[in-house]
């Protein structure tokens, strides 16, 4: 009897956790961003291992700790949104037109971080390079796991394939809006950091591009085809070039 009852608990709670999910009325963009922060903070913690530690298991550099980490991406973040950007202007705000850049921006924020920390992450303070296959992509979809775990609300990094090197990580390929988004953003003259979105079938569906910085080169650059330390040939991307887009979907009603 009395673990009948705890059953039928236990069912409403997970009824409530999975209709709260999708249903219900829309988050606030304050939400959403908090989600998406803890989720940066999160995965560098439990990764901190890989991220920043010798191998005898001591911290290497304060500077890739999380809440350093997190501060660097946010800076980041800043940048790509520009600088009048508040996050007060997020509190109440369920615009989901509004919302969608700035979670894209947010988890940009952090790929470009650790993409630049890539020299830490691997040497040792001998100098001898260690590989800790903590990859930005990989930090990227990590986090965003567990962030569509939280909110319910879909996110995916994407790329169109270059002639003769198709996505490193199939997982990653676009879907045919997706892929007509990408091929937009490489028209000349498109402008810098600029995001497409629609609302179709009750979602608001936008994709931002992603940029090539100079941390990317190392496996993304030259010379073009020569493997990189994970063995994936260089794709000879260029700083500058557009090397993908980061997508969400965001419910519009
Ligand atoms: C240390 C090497 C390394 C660095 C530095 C690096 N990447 Fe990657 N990148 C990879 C690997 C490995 C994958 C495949 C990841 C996976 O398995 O999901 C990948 C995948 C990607 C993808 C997904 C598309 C695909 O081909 O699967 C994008 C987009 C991407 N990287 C962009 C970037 C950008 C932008 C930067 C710099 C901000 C960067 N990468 C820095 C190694 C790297």
């Amino acid at each position: 009897m009395k673990l009948k009852k705890i059953h039928c608990i236990i069912l409403a709670l997970v009824f409530l956790g999975v209709t709260g999910v999708n249903a219900g009325m829309p988050k606030d963009g304050m939400y959403y961003f908090n989600q998406m922060k803890d989720s940066v903070i999160e995965i560098l913690e439990e990764n901190q291992i890989l991220i920043n530690t010798k191998q005898d298991g001591s911290i290497k550099t304060e500077k890739l700790k999380p809440e350093a980490v997190y501060k660097r991406a946010y800076k980041m973040f800043k940048k790509i949104v520009g600088k009048d950007f508040s996050l007060k202007q997020l509190k109440g705000e369920t615009n989901p037109e509004k919302i969608a850049p700035v979670l894209a921006s947010l988890l940009q924020g952090g790929r470009v971080t650790i993409a630049k920390a890539q020299k830490y992450i691997n040497t040792e303070p001998d100098g001898t390079v260690k590989l800790k296959k903590f990859v930005p992509a990989v930090f990227g979809r990590i986090t965003i796991d567990r962030f569509t775990k939280k909110t319910g609300v879909p996110m995916k990094q994407t790329s169109l394939s270059r002639e003769g090197f198709p996505q490193r990580n199939p997982y990653n390929a676009p879907n045919e809006w997706e892929a007509k988004i990408l091929n937009k953003f490489l028209e000349p003259g498109w402008e810098l950091n600029k995001g497409i979105g629609v609302f179709e079938e009750n979602e608001y569906r936008y994709v931002k591009p992603i940029y090539v910085k100079k941390g990317c080169l190392i496996c993304h650059g030259k010379p073009i085809g020569e493997k990189g330390h994970y063995g994936h040939p260089r794709e000879g991307y260029k700083l500058g070039d557009i090397r993908g887009g980061i997508s969400v979907a965001l419910p519009s009603h």
